[in-house]
């Protein structure tokens, strides 16, 4: 495993988790990532877009060394508004969100409820010619309903100028949960053009292997649950060893202690800081003592937020 290439891991967007902050103190701290995505950017009513998206995306908020910023759109025209924002902030890639399984936007025929649209989606991607200075990339998952969704927009997608394409191995109704289905990933890894991607509950070194055994010619793998809940996922695969415990405690404390300094500066108050920290243990370090755990998603006073954190990284 050590002396073999290894393929870029992505951090998968998450929305309420990997903001511009996130981002910056996880590469400072951890780092072993390829390129980090925005949550994805959508237009409101009257379009207008959302101020917290908007902080997202700009340049000054982002240190990471490769960010490609996402939306998520189902007609030409709202994709074109958005793209020409990411433009306007100095961003020369944008990936699309056909994957969101949320049944509001579903609804719309928006993320994962335009997969079983083929004409909805060609209309949709073919926006894309119109800017010619950026590169697209496309997220998606293999169906909404069906795994073999996928595989009828094949064509469509091999024809168009991609610079990649991330497949989460599950249907939209699925939502994150069940089994990802390889069988089914398996069948568009053969026949996809493009620089394809993996996603989908790889979460250990083992799993990496395991995937990379099976599909050696993926391009990258995108991780998210898994690297929220071990931020060192990406770095112990470039060493090729997991990290002690004292190791990952020390980082995971850096970590912390980075965000929670942050977000003092920026948030109102205590109570709203307690509640944005108490966010990321909702997924980091599962094997942490229950009982410790517990504390924290209790606390809602600072001092009984940080003794708690203290017990927990002992
Ligand atoms: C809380 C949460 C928020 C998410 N937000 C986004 C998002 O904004 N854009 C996106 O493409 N995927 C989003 N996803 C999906 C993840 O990027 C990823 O595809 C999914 O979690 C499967 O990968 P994993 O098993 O490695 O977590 C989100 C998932 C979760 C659990």
């Amino acid at each position: 495993m050590q002396d073999e290439k290894k393929v870029p891991i992505h951090f998968a967007p998450l929305q309420g988790f990997t903001d511009a902050p996130y981002r910056n103190m996880h590469e400072t701290i951890f780092g072993g990532i390829d390129t980090y995505y925005t949550p994805f950017v959508r237009l409101e009513k009257g379009d207008s877009f959302r101020s917290r998206e908007l902080r997202d995306i700009e340049q000054e908020n982002n240190g990471v060394n490769h960010l490609i910023p996402q939306l998520i759109a189902s007609t030409p025209d709202e994709m074109r508004k958005i793209v020409t924002l990411f433009r306007e902030k100095g961003h020369t890639e944008a990936d699309i969100n056909l994957g969101c399984p949320f049944p509001m936007l579903v609804r719309r025929h928006k993320g994962s409820g335009i997969l079983p649209y083929p004409e909805e989606v060609a209309a949709l991607l073919n926006c894309i010619t119109e800017f010619p200075e950026m590169q697209f990339s496309v997220k998606m998952r293999l169906g909404w309903e069906k795994p073999d969704e996928c595989l009828a927009l094949l064509p469509l997608l091999n024809k168009l100028p991609l610079k990649q394409i991330t497949l989460h191995a599950r249907v939209g109704k699925q939502q994150y949960k069940g089994e990802t289905n390889w069988n089914a990933f398996e069948a568009f890894y053969r026949e996809c053009k493009h620089p394809l991607i993996y996603n989908g509950d790889i979460s250990t070194l083992e799993d990496i292997n395991r995937l990379m055994t099976r599909f050696p010619n993926l391009s990258g793998i995108m991780i998210g649950r898994g690297l929220l809940a071990n931020p060192a996922l990406a770095y112990e695969y470039q060493l090729g060893v997991a990290l002690s415990r004292e190791e990952m405690l020390g980082k995971v404390k850096a970590f912390h202690n980075l965000l929670f300094g942050y977000y003092e500066a920026h948030l109102q108050g205590n109570d709203q800081l307690v509640t944005k920290l108490k966010t990321i243990w909702e997924y980091l370090l599962p094997d942490m003592d229950k009982k410790v755990k517990k504390k924290i998603h209790k606390s809602t006073k600072i001092e009984t937020y940080r003794a708690a954190v203290s017990e927990g990284l002992k």
